[in-house]
């Protein structure tokens, strides 16, 4: 619990840096505690240092299928790559075509290029149906797409786009695809969300402020779509039930990426944690390793369960955000 409440103490600093205008808050780049959480859940060997191919060494994906979002850049791209070199049929998805296929031909093995743009809910129809056309089971359904902390409000079906993009967008894509991936033997869906799901709004989902009427601060509103992540993940998990399937969201550490880009400033470096091939671990590990099958509705950090802030676990809050997600997405 100390890592909790020092996060959430560095919760108000965050917000305090974000409404002066500071560019990435520190306390959101402090070292997670692998404080162990979760007793009586399956543990791997592996944790913050693995990298994505370490945590596949030795499996062997091949006739299975993986959906990555955001495949053409940061850890989507060396998640693609990684389960593509263990035999995976990768279907990567981008926001171009050209992007997407560019991305696919770079890696060696199966992938398949698909256009998904995550704020225009009919790329997403159209991206399910072409999945959808593929005719195979999804074994591994991984939501990894997002952007982060833009500096001023962008409304997209007249709400903040980060709650469209990281959120409503990958909603719709994965309650559409749930029939292939209950087709697969273990499916598996897996939010790629973030430690900055601490920072959310003290509501949690601020339902009253999804367009930014009220307010809008870039990181709280970041925080507001991660948390949506897991909320979506442990609701999802909850309709699974007695199903094979399964459904976990992930802190992959704190990478350089073009996820910044918004900011409007270089982020000092000793801000990072990890590499590239050590943030796409953890989904990796989520998504393919044999050890977390069993396990579902939980959050990963560092390739194993971790305490996610309390609203993570609030079941009701995780129900209204289905229900109101499914009357957003009819737009
Ligand atoms: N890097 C970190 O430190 C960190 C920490 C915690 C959580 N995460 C999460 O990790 C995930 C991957 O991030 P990353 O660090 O790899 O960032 P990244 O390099 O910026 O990759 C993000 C991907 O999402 C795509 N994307 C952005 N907007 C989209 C839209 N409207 N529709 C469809 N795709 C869209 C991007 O496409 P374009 O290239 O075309 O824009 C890109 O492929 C994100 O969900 C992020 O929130 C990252």
């Amino acid at each position: 619990m100390a890592e909790i409440s020092g996060f959430q103490s560095g919760r108000r600093l965050f917000l305090q840096a974000a409404v002066l205008g500071a560019a990435f808050p520190r306390a959101w780049a402090e070292a997670t505690d692998a404080a162990v959480y979760g007793s009586g859940l399956p543990r791997g060997p592996f944790g913050r240092e693995s990298t994505a191919e370490e945590v596949t060494a030795g499996l062997d994906l091949s006739g299975m299928t993986a959906v990555v979002t955001g495949c053409n850049s940061g850890l989507g791209y060396e998640t693609m790559r990684v389960l593509a070199s263990r035999g995976a049929h990768v279907i990567g998805t981008a926001r171009t075509e050209e992007k997407a296929r560019q991305a696919c031909s770079g890696v060696a093995g199966q992938a398949t290029p698909v256009v998904l743009e995550l704020s225009d809910f009919q790329s997403v129809h159209a991206c399910a149906d072409a999945i959808e056309a593929l005719d195979r089971p999804i074994d591994m359904l991984i939501c990894n797409a997002g952007i982060m902390a833009l500096p001023e409000l962008q409304l997209v079906y007249g709400l903040e786009r980060q709650f469209v993009v990281n959120h409503l967008g990958h909603f719709l894509l994965v309650t559409r695809l749930l029939e292939s991936v209950s087709r697969a033997k273990q499916g598996r869906v897996v939010m790629v969300s973030s430690r900055a799901h601490f920072m959310a709004p003290d509501s949690g989902i601020d339902f009253d402020n999804l367009d930014g009427a009220v307010s809008y601060i870039p990181w709280e509103a970041y925080g507001r779509s991660k948390l949506a992540n897991g909320l979506f993940a442990a609701e999802l998990s909850r309709r699974m039930a007695g199903t094979r399937m399964t459904a976990n969201s992930l802190h992959p550490g704190v990478i350089k990426t073009n996820l910044a880009r918004h900011l409007g400033r270089e982020i000092d470096d000793s801000r990072f944690d990890k590499t590239i091939p050590q943030g796409a671990a953890t989904q990796c590990y989520v998504a393919a390793h044999p050890i977390p099958a069993p396990i579902s509705g939980e959050y990963f950090s560092d390739c194993n369960p971790a305490q996610a802030s309390d609203l993570m676990y609030d079941e009701a809050l995780a129900a209204r955000l289905w229900s109101v997600s499914e009357e957003l997405v009819k737009r």
